[in-house]
């Protein structure tokens, strides 16, 4: 196993990631109800957003926390779905990396998410 390296990496990353996110019946009607998102432009959205988070790119200049604030305003987005979310994420990196950046990838995704839980949180305290 080697460490991630380029987007190709991050592309195989997040493909993988989404096969197990889509497969789970738990947390995938987010994705496909919810919001329905149309994979083959959400794919490279995250390998933008995740190269410049690790590889040190440029290029994402979207809200994120905002983008699941909004989706949490449709739908709670709930501890346990965050938990499923990290489980997925992680489980995928260790499957097919190992290294410095596939262990900054996991705790970048553990503080965004604890990030969000905080936001969401908030707004649901407002109203
Ligand atoms: C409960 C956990 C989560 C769920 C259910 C979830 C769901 C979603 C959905 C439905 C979208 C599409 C939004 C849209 O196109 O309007 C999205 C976008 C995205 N999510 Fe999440 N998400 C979760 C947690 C996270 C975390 C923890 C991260 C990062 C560490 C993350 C990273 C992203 C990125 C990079 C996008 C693309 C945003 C963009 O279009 O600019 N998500 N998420």
């Amino acid at each position: 196993m080697k460490d991630i390296e380029n987007q190709d990496d991050l592309y195989l990353l997040v493909d993988e990631f989404y096969k197990k996110l889509l497969s789970d019946d738990s947390i995938s009607y987010i994705f496909t109800d919810v919001v329905k998102i149309k994979i083959e432009e959400h794919l490279p959205i995250l390998v933008t957003f995740w190269s410049q988070a690790i590889l040190g790119t440029g290029g994402y200049t979207n809200n994120l926390t905002q983008i699941h604030m909004d989706i949490d305003k449709k739908e709670h987005l709930t501890k346990e779905l965050f938990d499923i979310w990290l489980n997925h994420f992680y489980t995928t990196v260790d499957e097919i990396f190992i290294g410095e950046k596939a262990e900054k990838i996991k705790t970048q995704a553990l503080s965004l998410a604890t990030i969000m839980q905080i936001k969401v949180f908030q707004q649901n305290q407002k109203h």
